[in-house]
């Protein structure tokens, strides 16, 4: 019967090579979830500070060294140096082997010294960091020794650190809320798709069994019913291999979809700023006000940071022994600007005004930049894109009261709408207005 024959065929031929996919795609989100969940673990992992000083060294260090010298580094160096970058002063991984221990120890208990000794290295270092002043440690030999150690441990844990801290980062920018939601959807998928492989399985399970009771089935008919599995046979049938080209164009979408939404987007975005300036410190527990720092943002475009006098009205007198604090007189001193890190930045085709906002407009600072005052370190709160933009203009009604200037637009307003003047229609939604 060549006409059941093809329904056999047909049956046998997509049921099998649909539960290999299946089982294929199974496996695949069960791989997905396990690395899903190891980024949120790596991210978690480096929440517990400091466990860099517990695990033994490679080297074989004793490790209470490591971590004696972490603590004296802290307490002392930290504001200044950092193992890998530079910061105030060079980065100390690899200085045990540019200087000799001798040397290291006799520039820790007084640099000035062995400048003024004329020592050529020295000197040279000293005004590469335009003479910034390292002050003097009265430590013991063994202390700076352990301070060393922990330099080199630190210096050889390097790459691993840089690992997790990218981790970090991707957390930072608000990837965990999305990652343990895509966890419960993948979740959800792995159960759905076991179930369908199931009852596919029983299926044919059920047919097979039904078939083989037919005594009209001729020899060909048989073959095909009892064909045992055979899987270059299932891979190359077109059922399978459209499945998994479907599956593997969807993924490459998704990714460079998501690519292209992030482009040019930092939100969340709260770089570590030369000095440990805290706004929850100065504008939330000592309640200073925005305007007295950020002198310009009730009149003009720039809402301005400000230099390092504004700080010295204060700083002057409060906590001048803080090493936070002598990295704003070294700044006074050698006549450079504290490089602060821009947090907040547009791209150069997009004007925005401050002075417009926030005096005129009448919008919080906490609208748009969230709540600064509990910040230790600024974060991106907004997106800053251009729909985010828009979207405001749109909902939000003109301050018009005692504002002479809109009452003709109001009374011009009022006769074709019922709605309140909203910042679209004085022309917030206009290219030209936001645009150079
Ligand atoms: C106030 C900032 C400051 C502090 C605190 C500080 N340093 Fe320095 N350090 C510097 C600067 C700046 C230099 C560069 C030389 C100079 O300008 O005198 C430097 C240079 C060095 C050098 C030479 C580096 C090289 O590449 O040859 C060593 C070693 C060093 N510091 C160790 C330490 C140790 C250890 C501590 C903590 C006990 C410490 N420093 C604390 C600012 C500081
Ligand atoms: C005592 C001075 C001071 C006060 C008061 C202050 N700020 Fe700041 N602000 C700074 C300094 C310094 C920086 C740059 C360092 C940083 O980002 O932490 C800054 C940075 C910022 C930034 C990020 C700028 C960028 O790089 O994009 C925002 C936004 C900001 N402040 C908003 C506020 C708001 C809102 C208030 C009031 C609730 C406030 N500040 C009060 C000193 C101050
Ligand atoms: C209106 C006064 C005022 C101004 C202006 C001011 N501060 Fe402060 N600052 C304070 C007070 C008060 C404290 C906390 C003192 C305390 O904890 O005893 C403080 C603490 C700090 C600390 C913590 C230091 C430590 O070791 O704990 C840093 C860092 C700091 N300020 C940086 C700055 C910088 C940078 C500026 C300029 C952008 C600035 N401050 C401007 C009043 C001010
Ligand atoms: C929280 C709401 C809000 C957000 C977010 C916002 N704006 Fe506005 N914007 C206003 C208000 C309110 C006014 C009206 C001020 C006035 O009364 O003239 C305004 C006015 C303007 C104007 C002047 C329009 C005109 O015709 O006078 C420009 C230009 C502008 N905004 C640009 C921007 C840009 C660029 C962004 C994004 C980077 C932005 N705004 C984000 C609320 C917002
Ligand atoms: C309507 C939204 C909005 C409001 C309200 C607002 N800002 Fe901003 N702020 C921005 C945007 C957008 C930028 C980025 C500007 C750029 O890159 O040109 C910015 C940048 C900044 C910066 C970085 C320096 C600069 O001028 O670019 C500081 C500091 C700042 N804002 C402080 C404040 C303070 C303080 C207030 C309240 C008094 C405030 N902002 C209110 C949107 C706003
Ligand atoms: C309320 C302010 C505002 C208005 C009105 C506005 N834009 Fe934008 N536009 C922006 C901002 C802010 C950005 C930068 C967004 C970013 O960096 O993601 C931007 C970015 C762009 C870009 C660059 C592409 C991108 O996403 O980075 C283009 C193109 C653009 N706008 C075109 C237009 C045109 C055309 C109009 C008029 C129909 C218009 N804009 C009206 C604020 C505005």
């Amino acid at each position: 019967m060549p006409h059941d024959k093809f329904h056999y065929e047909f049956m046998f031929g997509t049921l099998r090579p649909a539960c290999l996919s299946l089982l294929s795609l199974l496996l695949f989100f069960l791989l997905s979830l396990n690395s899903v969940q190891g980024q949120t673990d790596s991210s978690q992992v480096e929440i517990s500070p400091d466990n860099t000083a517990v695990a033994v060294t490679s080297d074989g260090t004793d490790e209470a060294v490591v971590a004696e010298g972490e603590k004296l580094f802290n307490t002392n160096c930290r504001a200044c140096h950092a193992v890998d970058k530079k910061l105030i002063g060079p980065a100390l991984a690899g200085v045990y082997d540019r200087r000799d221990l001798d040397w290291i120890k006799l520039f820790i208990r007084n640099s000035q010294a062995v400048i003024a000794s004329g020592d050529e290295y020295a000197i040279d270092l000293f005004e590469e960091y335009n003479k910034t002043v390292m002050t003097p440690f009265n430590l013991a030999d063994s202390e700076i020794e352990s301070i060393l150690s922990f330099i080199k441990f630190e210096a050889e844990n390097v790459t691993s650190a840089a690992q997790t801290d990218a981790g970090v980062a991707s957390t930072d920018t608000g990837n965990q809320a999305p990652s343990s939601f895509l966890s419960a959807v993948l979740i959800g998928l792995v159960v759905v798709l076991a179930l369908i492989l199931v009852v596919l399985f029983l299926i044919i399970g059920f047919l097979t069994k039904f078939l083989q009771q037919r005594d009209e089935l001729d020899e060909a008919d048989r073959d095909i019913v009892n064909q045992k599995f055979n899987l270059t046979k299932l891979v190359k049938s077109p059922a399978f291999v459209g499945i998994v080209a479907f599956v593997f164009g969807i993924l490459v979408l998704k990714s460079v979809i998501d690519g292209l939404y992030q482009v040019g987007i930092q939100q969340g975005y709260a770089p570590k700023q030369p000095i440990a300036f805290s706004h929850k410190l100065h504008a939330g527990q000592f309640e200073i006000d925005c305007n007295y720092c950020h002198t310009g943002v009730r009149k003009s475009k720039s809402a301005n940071i400000p230099s390092a006098n504004i700080c010295m009205n204060c700083h002057g007198q409060i906590l001048t022994e803080s090493l936070e604090i002598q990295k704003i007189y070294a700044a006074i001193e050698n006549d450079r600007p504290i490089e602060w890190v821009r947090v907040h930045n547009l791209p150069d085709l997009a004007y925005f005004n401050h002075e417009q906002h926030v005096k005129v407009g009448d919008q919080e600072c906490q609208t748009c930049h969230g709540q600064i005052q509990e910040m230790e370190v600024v974060e991106q709160f907004a997106p800053l894109t251009m729909g985010w933009c828009i979207s405001c203009h749109k909902e939000t009604k003109v301050d018009t009261k005692g504002n002479a200037y809109y009452d003709n637009l109001v009374e011009l307003h009022a006769q074709h709408s019922n709605e309140p003047l909203k910042v679209e229609d004085i022309g917030g939604l206009e290219c030209a207005k936001c645009h150079y």
